[in-house]
């Protein structure tokens, strides 16, 4: 199994999402750390009522499920430091990621104070919350940029398909041109269902029971839910801040019974469309954004779009047009985003090389025990399988001359003793590349034979396994 690293995470609201996603994480630890090779440890949570509470050795994830569900205090347990705030907590304790899960008024707080508090403290971000990133994404985005973090906001436009990933990442070097959708489920749902002949009011009711709307319905019919999705790509996708100003918004509560008669008698549908166009590529020059219902014929591909589903049409240069669909809503849908997200993160802080200052120590004993002559000492800093391939192909008689093993290193330096009369590694200058190890100065040698003394410049490379030199290759250069 790969080796898991430990990402340390706080979860700043527990409703829906939050707790969706810790009981991901718990009982799918496991298997994301077989297929991913990382693996996260909860610090933090917070919900509204009861604040912050942590630990940094990692929370008692069932406990706090059972003590949320119980409708009891997150608090209501031993052991953890408390806040009365999510922003005091975040602002004292210690995590790699914040995932930000929280409501989203539109005017964007205290979720966009969260993320801020986190970038500026070095923390990844996470985030399902649209308005934060609706209106602040851009910002967040160089703030996290050039605070070399993550900031990752995938559910906040298609819940659990991904959308952001796919074109911001997958299309990277493209130059977005404009993108069409339908961005909200609910108000899809309850198009298809009175083109199938039912009415509004039992469309909306069938939705609701689905779980499709979240707390506050009237975002997803009068069209402020799909108008901060169209921000969110306008910022992510396109680089470019909109003011909700700048888009024009109509919601589905104008569209009557006898307009969606009249388009399927005229052979096509009412959709609720999002439209973003840019004059210039890259989200340059006059914009054009807008969300509203439309009349599309049977030939646009967003007419197909029917239910629950959600899509994307993004046209860029020089692909053409990208079109994603796939579920816009559900229960599990918005948690899954965040998760996939989370492990992304994860596995970027994980690629990166890893720094073992421990492996510099060991270069340090290995060339010390070397110039000693002391044979066991430098065994104890190499892998039993070490392969050392060393620089001194003629005086050693061979051109790639291999030693391997524990025996081949003693028998390195017994061959090294036979044709020296004097030999001094000094290699002040060590570089910790990671796994990797560079150390350059210089080696001085004086024949055995000739007397000689020469003294040239040196660089030695370990690589490192578990603490010890899997292999060594010197230079002389
Ligand atoms: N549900 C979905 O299908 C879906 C899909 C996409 C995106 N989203 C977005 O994801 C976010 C979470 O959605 P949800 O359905 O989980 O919402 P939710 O069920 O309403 O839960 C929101 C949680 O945030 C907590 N909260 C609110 N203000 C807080 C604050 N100042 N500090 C700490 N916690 C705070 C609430 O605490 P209390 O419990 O104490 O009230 C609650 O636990 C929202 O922004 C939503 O728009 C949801």
């Amino acid at each position: 199994m790969m080796r898991a690293e430990m990402t340390r995470i706080s979860v700043v609201g527990l409703g829906t999402v939050g707790q969706w996603l810790l009981r991901a994480l718990d009982s799918g630890a496991e298997r994301i750390a077989r297929r991913h090779g990382v693996a996260f440890t909860v610090v933090g949570v917070a919900n509204a009522r009861d604040g912050f509470i942590y630990d940094g050795d990692g929370l008692d994830i069932p406990a706090i499920l059972g003590l949320s569900s119980s409708g009891r205090s997150i608090a209501d347990q031993p052991g953890p430091r408390r806040w009365p705030s999510a922003i005091e907590g975040l602002r004292a304790s210690e995590a790699d990621v914040l995932v930000e899960v929280t409501g989203s008024p539109v005017d964007g707080e205290p979720g966009f104070a969260h993320m801020r508090e986190a970038i500026g403290r070095g923390m990844a971000v996470v985030t399902s919350n649209k308005w934060p990133v609706a209106l602040h994404g851009v910002e967040l985005a160089e703030l996290a940029r050039s605070g070399g973090v993550a900031f990752r906001a995938e559910s906040t436009v298609m819940s659990g398909t991904p959308v952001l990933a796919p074109l911001v990442e997958g299309l990277a070097g493209t130059r977005p041109i404009a993108v069409r959708g339908i961005l909200n489920a609910t108000s899809n749902f309850i198009l298809s269902a009175m083109a199938d002949g039912r009415s509004y009011e039992d469309a909306l009711a069938e939705a609701e029971a689905a779980g499709l709307a979240e707390r506050g319905v009237e975002a997803d019919i009068d069209g402020s839910d799909a108008m901060a999705k169209t921000m969110i790509l306008a910022g992510l996708v396109f680089g470019r801040q909109l003011h909700p100003k700048q888009v024009l918004r109509r919601g589905i509560d104008a569209v009557t019974r006898s307009q969606i008669d009249e388009a399927r008698s005229a052979g096509g549908s009412i959709r609720h469309v999002a439209t973003l166009e840019f004059s210039e590529p890259d989200g340059a020059g006059e914009v054009d954004a807008r969300v509203e219902p439309m009349l599309l014929t049977n030939t646009d591909p967003l007419a197909a779009i029917s239910g629950t589903a959600n899509a994307v049409i993004c046209r860029t240069e020089p692909v053409g047009d990208v079109t994603i669909i796939g579920p816009g809503a559900g229960l599990e849908l918005a948690g899954q985003g965040v998760l996939s997200d989370l492990i992304a993160v994860a596995r970027s802080r994980d690629t990166g090389p890893r720094v073992f200052p421990e492996n510099v120590e060991a270069v340090k004993r290995t060339i010390k025990a070397y110039n000693r002559r002391d044979v066991e000492a430098l065994l104890d800093e190499l892998d039993p399988e070490v392969e050392w391939r060393p620089s001194l192909p003629v005086l050693l008689g061979g051109d790639e001359t291999v030693y391997r093993g524990h025996d081949g290193a003693r028998q390195l330096l017994r061959d090294l003793d036979e044709v020296l009369a004097e030999r001094r590694l000094d290699l002040p200058e060590i570089r910790d590349e990671g796994d990797r190890i560079v150390a350059k100065g210089s080696l001085r040698i004086r024949g055995k034979s000739s007397g000689a003394l020469t003294e040239s410049p040196f660089t030695w490379v370990a690589e490192f396994k578990n603490g010890r030199a899997v292999r060594i290759q010197t230079y002389l250069d």
